[in-house]
């Protein structure tokens, strides 16, 4: 673990800065998905315990360093209170008079969010001025933001060389699963990479061919790696462009040892649209007007018979245009059984991405992996091998410890 926790800081009376991802999807003015909140409550409910004083730090979308009336933290504040089961406060700014005045009339316990950190342009840009503005709100740091941590910026990066830093709760769940995962992993260790483009995931494909035993490649960037095969790929989304970079990693994971599962067989359909009709093919037979748009059976099944011989996996992507059904069925079938491996203490799984966690929600098992990160990009980036600037500052903040 990288820095300090919580473990190692008397928090009563204090006021703990907490910088937490409040980025939640939206809906009509009302939070749409809570996880992100939800998985926050641990460190809350700690700190407010302790008797600090919880004030939030937060960006929300990218309003570019504007202030953006609808893009306000006010009613993810809302929404957090209900969750907590008690009042969150809300100060209209994250710095300057207003923040001060409501940081000065917190009592111990209390907790209050502040508005969105990207409504200052300062706050991209990292500046030092700005972070020390934040700084001066509290007297301690703690980022529980990982799925912020790739961005250096002063809430995330800037603010915790002011003042002593600590990585919260959820922080901590993060990093110790993706250790467990990618880090010092159990081998065989395989790890499933799909989504729809390669030039997305290039940085991730080629980290994890040097690190996995297995890798499994699916959903519409399965089709580039088949077409740079040679394979006739009909109508299917595909990145020409990207034949090189493919046929790269396949001989990189040949050189490394690692074995390089692609489709089989693959379902297809004329048109992506619900209830399409559908044929299961060979991936050297698919029609010319056909559109690749889920891995098949065959595939998955041969994948899942070899479960029993992974012992840890890493997932991220869907396997098929799980929105629309049937196209979500092999990324379904899938979870179910590294679900059921994961219970019976077979294997451990983690998971991680935007479309990832609501594949796994739709097929009803997003609590049935080992550990499932609602991070995207800094998942992505710790994946790939990067340093995340919100991490590596706190494991640099020691002297700054009170
Ligand atoms: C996310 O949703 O992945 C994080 O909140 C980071 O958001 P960003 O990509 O706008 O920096």
């Amino acid at each position: 673990m990288p820095g300090r926790t919580l473990d190692d800081v008397d928090v009563k009376g204090k006021r703990v800065l907490l910088r937490a991802d409040l980025n939640v999807p939206m809906r009509d003015g009302k939070v749409a998905d809570a996880t992100r909140l939800e998985r926050l409550l641990p460190t809350i409910r700690e700190l407010s315990g302790k008797g600090a004083k919880v004030i939030v730090l937060s960006h929300f979308d990218r309003p570019k360093g504007k202030v953006v009336p609808e893009l306000s933290l006010k009613p993810v504040a809302e929404a957090l209170g209900g969750i907590l089961g008690r009042p969150v406060g809300f100060a209209p700014d994250c710095v300057g008079p207003e923040a001060e005045k409501a940081v000065a009339g917190m009592k111990d316990g209390d907790v209050l969010v502040l508005e969105n950190t990207r409504f200052h342009p300062g706050e991209e840009k990292n500046d030092p001025e700005f972070a020390a503005q934040l700084a001066r709100l509290g007297d301690i740091y703690v980022n529980d933001a990982f799925s912020a941590a790739h961005r250096a910026h002063a809430s995330t990066e800037g603010v915790a060389k002011h003042m002593p830093a600590f990585a919260g709760r959820l922080m901590q769940a993060e990093l110790q699963a993706l250790e467990k995962a990618l880090g010092h992993p159990q081998r065989p260790v395989a790890a499933i990479v799909a989504g729809s483009k390669v030039s997305t995931k290039l940085d991730l494909l080629n980290n994890l061919v040097t690190k996995v035993d297995i890798l499994v490649i699916g959903g519409a960037m399965a089709n580039t790696f088949l077409a740079a095969q040679g394979h006739h790929i009909g109508k299917s989304l595909q990145e020409p462009e990207l034949h090189a970079a493919a046929l790269e990693i396949l001989k990189t994971a040949a050189a490394k040892g690692c074995e390089v599962i692609l489709p089989k067989d693959v379902v297809v359909a004329e048109k992506l649209e619900p209830n399409a009709r559908t044929q299961v093919v060979r991936v050297d037979a698919i029609p010319p007007n056909a559109m690749v748009l889920d891995v098949g059976p065959e595939t998955v099944d041969a994948f899942i018979k070899r479960l029993p011989e992974i012992k840890t996996i890493i997932w991220n992507g869907p396997l098929g245009a799980f929105e629309t059904k049937p196209f979500d069925a092999s990324t379904n079938t899938l979870a179910k059984a590294i679900a059921k491996a994961t219970k019976e203490g077979k294997v451990i799984s983690v998971g991680g991405g935007g479309d990832t966690v609501s594949a796994l929600k739709l097929a009803g098992v997003h609590d049935d992996l080992t550990y499932l990160s609602t991070a995207g990009g800094a998942f992505l980036e710790w994946m790939e091998g990067k340093i995340l600037p919100g991490v590596e500052v706190l494991s640099k903040a020691f002297s700054n410890l009170g």
